[in-house]
C-alpha cells in the first residue's frame, strides 16, 4: 500500500478549507485509516462507528485485539451520541480539560463499532487540543478510534517521521503537521463509577484533577503487578527500545560505577542522562532527556530519546530517574514500563 503524506501548517485556521485535509478526511471516510497529529502523540485514525476500518487499525499495528482504543471527538454533541450518560463529575472534567490531554471512560459504546471497546460497557473518548486534529475531525465527521500511530509495542509517535517509520506501508496516509506538544499520552481517567479513578498517568496531573473534582484515585495496577488494570493497555510490554533499558535510583557516579562494569565485559552502553548531567557520563552513548528542573521537557523528550537508541548499536540502556510528582507520574510510568520493571537502587 502506498502511503501519502500530507503537509499541514501545525497552526491551521478549523473553519477554512485546506485540500490536503479533505484529502486525508475522504480517506477517512472510505474506511481507510489515516495518521495524524494530537497535542500529545500522533494517533491513527479510523472511522470509529465502522467495524472494517478499525480492524485495519488493529493490523496495521500488530495490536492485540483486546486493547480498547480511545474516540476522539471535536464537539460535546458527538460524545453525547457515544455514551448512555454523563456523569456529573464527568462534565466538570470535559468543561475544565477539553480540548486537551485527558480521555474520559463513560458507560456505553454500544453505538461505536464491538472491536474499539474490545467487549467493554465503557467507551474512552477524548478532544484532542491540537488544530490540525480537531480540522480533520471536522472534515471527516466521524468520532474517530485513534491509538497511538506507533507499532505495538514501540515508543509512541511524536513526529510524522516516526510514524512513517514504524507504518509506512501500512496506512493510507500521514497528516505531517510538525512535532506533538505534551510528547506522552494522554491521562486516562475512568467516570464510570463514584470516585474518579486514574487508569494511566499523563499530561493532565492527579493535582489538577483533584481541584476540579475532589478526590481522584490511583488504579492499584499501576503500582503493584497483582491487580488486574482496568485499562487493558496497561498490561502489555511498551515504549520499548531494542536494548533493554534498567532504571538507576541512585547517584551519578553509582550509575556511573555500573555503566563501567558493563564496557569492561564488552558491551556497548547508552545513557539516559538530562542537561544537567550529561556533562558527567562517559559511555558509548549519552543522550539526554530535557531538564530535570522542568519535567514537561523530560515528557517532551522521551520517547524521541527512545527511538534514537534503537538508530544506535549499544547493548544495553541505563536511565536516571524522576520525582512521581506532578507530570512526573507520567514520565516514571512510561520508563518504568520502557525498563519491564528493571530497577537498580543504590
Ligand atoms: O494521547 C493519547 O491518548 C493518544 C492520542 C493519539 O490521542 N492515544 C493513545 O491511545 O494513547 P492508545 O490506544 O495507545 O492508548 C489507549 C489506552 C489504553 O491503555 C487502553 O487500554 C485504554 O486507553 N482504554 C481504551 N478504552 C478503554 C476503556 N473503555 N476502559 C478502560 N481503558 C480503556
Ligand atoms: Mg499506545
Amino acid at each position: 500500500m502506498h502511503t501519502n503524506v500530507w503537509y499541514v501548517d501545525e497552526n491551521v485556521d478549523i473553519e477554512k478549507y485546506y485540500p490536503q485535509i479533505v484529502e486525508a478526511a475522504e480517506c477517512l471516510k472510505r474506511d481507510e485509516v489515516v495518521a495524524f497529529p494530537t497535542e500529545t502523540v500522533y494517533g491513527l485514525g479510523g472511522n470509529a462507528l465502522s467495524d472494517r476500518a478499525v480492524a485495519k487499525i488493529f493490523e496495521a499495528k500488530g495490536r492485540p485485539a483486546d486493547n480498547p482504543l480511545i474516540v476522539h471527538v471535536a464537539s460535546r454533541p458527538h460524545v453525547e451520541k457515544l455514551v448512555t450518560m454523563i456523569p456529573k463529575q464527568a462534565d466538570e472534567l470535559m468543561k475544565a480539560f477539553w480540548p486537551g490531554p485527558l480521555t474520559i471512560v463513560l458507560p456505553g459504546g454500544q453505538s461505536v463499532a464491538s472491536n474499539v471497546t474490545a467487549g467493554l460497557e465503557t467507551v474512552a473518548i477524548r478532544m484532542p487540543d491540537h488544530p490540525v486534529a480537531l480540522a480533520l475531525l471536522k472534515a471527516a465527521n466521524l468520532p474517530l478510534a485513534a491509538p497511538s500511530a506507533n507499532l505495538s509495542g514501540k515508543p509512541s509517535p511524536t513526529t510524522a517521521q516516526h510514524v512513517i517509520h514504524d507504518l509506512s506501508g501500512r496506512i493510507a496516509g500521514v497528516v505531517d503537521g510538525g512535532s506533538t506538544g505534551v510528547g506522552l499520552e494522554s491521562t486516562v481517567v475512568d467516570c464510570s463509577g463514584d470516585v474518579v479513578t486514574i487508569l494511566r498517568p499523563g499530561g493532565v496531573t492527579k493535582e489538577q484533577l483533584e481541584e476540579v473534582v475532589g478526590k481522584v484515585n490511583i488504579d492499584p495496577a499501576l503500582s503493584d503487578d497483582g491487580h488486574q488494570p482496568k485499562s487493558p493497555g496497561v498490561k502489555y510490554k511498551h515504549y520499548a527500545p531494542s536494548a533493554p533499558v534498567t532504571l538507576v535510583d541512585g547517584s551519578k557516579p553509582y550509575l556511573q560505577s555500573i555503566v563501567d562494569k558493563q564496557r569492561e565485559e564488552g558491551f556497548k552502553v547508552g545513557i539516559i542522562a538530562t542537561e544537567e548531567s550529561k556533562a558527567f557520563y562517559h559511555a558509548d552513548l549519552v543522550i539526554p532527556c530535557g531538564t530535570r528542573n522542568d519535567l514537561v521537557s523530560v515528557a517532551n523528550r522521551l520517547y524521541d530519546v527512545l527511538r534514537k537508541f534503537d538508530e544506535s548499536d549499544v547493548d544495553e540502556i541505563y536511565s536516571e530517574v524522576f520525582t512521581h510528582e506532578g507530570v512526573g507520574a507520567a514520565v516514571m510510568n512510561r520508563l518504568t514500563k520502557a525498563a519491564s520493571n528493571r530497577v537498580i537502587k543504590e
